[in-house]
């Protein structure tokens, strides 16, 4: 199972490093079989630690250049990531990058050999048209993607689950990573409102692998809860 925090535009340098250092702490006595990815905000990258994957979340799809305001791989290779995330729903809705400049940077990434951990997610109003539409706008957020990448990850984020509290129905979490699960053969993430009261169940989803936390991430002993809620061996206390 995969477990990534999503820290988004919270946490200073200073902080990221304590907050590495100690669930590096954790997960080396833990010893979980968990993958366990960050993604700090640009100012906080640096070098991975034994048991997490740091990664950017986002990036420019080019070396360097005129890009104002950006970063690229020049920048992330200072620090040896090679892990990014794209496509996630604030910055396509907030920021308005259009699925042509996702996949653009996609190429790029994925020419570079880049582990990327994309996602997807379909917005309250289409939600409510039915799982039809739902379906039909998740696959075209796949336009201009390689889904047989070795080195992709997707997320399944319905951008109303997203910093609401409120996660997607566990029936609707199934439905949707059924689906997606029909043409993709990595590992599917779910994200949007994953705390401790839901992470149980979401992660005993058949074609779950695994979650992207936003607010439940922030510190590291909520973080570390969500894993060891799940944790093999876990004595289940409901
Ligand atoms: P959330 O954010 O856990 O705060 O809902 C998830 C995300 O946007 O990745």
């Amino acid at each position: 199972m995969i477990f990534a925090a999503n820290f988004k535009m919270n946490h200073t340098r200073a902080s990221t490093r304590e907050y590495l250092e100690r669930l590096e702490g954790i997960l080396r006595v833990e010893e979980y079989p968990f993958k366990v990815l960050v993604f700090p905000p640009a100012t906080a990258l640096c070098e991975g630690t034994d048991h997490i994957t740091v990664g950017a979340q986002d990036a420019w799809g080019a070396e360097h250049g005129a890009y104002t305001g950006e970063i690229g791989l020049q920048q992330l290779r200072e620090f040896a990531i090679d892990t990014v995330l794209l496509g996630h729903s604030e910055r396509r809705h907030i920021v308005g990058e259009s699925q042509e400049r996702i996949a653009e940077k996609f190429a790029f990434y994925r020419e570079h050999g880049f582990e990327i951990v994309y996602c997807v997610g379909e917005p309250l109003e289409v939600r409510k048209e039915g799982f039809e539409a739902v379906a039909e706008y998740l696959w075209e957020q796949f336009d201009g993607i390689d889904l047989d990448y070795e080195r992709l990850i997707v997320a399944y984020e319905p951008v109303w689950a997203i910093g609401t509290g409120v996660a997607a129905e566990t029936e609707q979490i199934a439905q949707t990573h059924d689906e997606l699960r029909r043409r993709i053969k990595r590992p599917v993430l779910y994200g949007g409102s994953v705390k401790l009261d839901n992470i149980r169940s979401i992660a005993a989803l058949e074609n779950v692998d695994g979650v992207l936390v936003g607010s439940a991430s922030l510190e590291v002993e909520s973080f570390h809860g969500l894993m060891a809620a799940v944790a093999p061996g876990q004595i289940d206390m409901d």
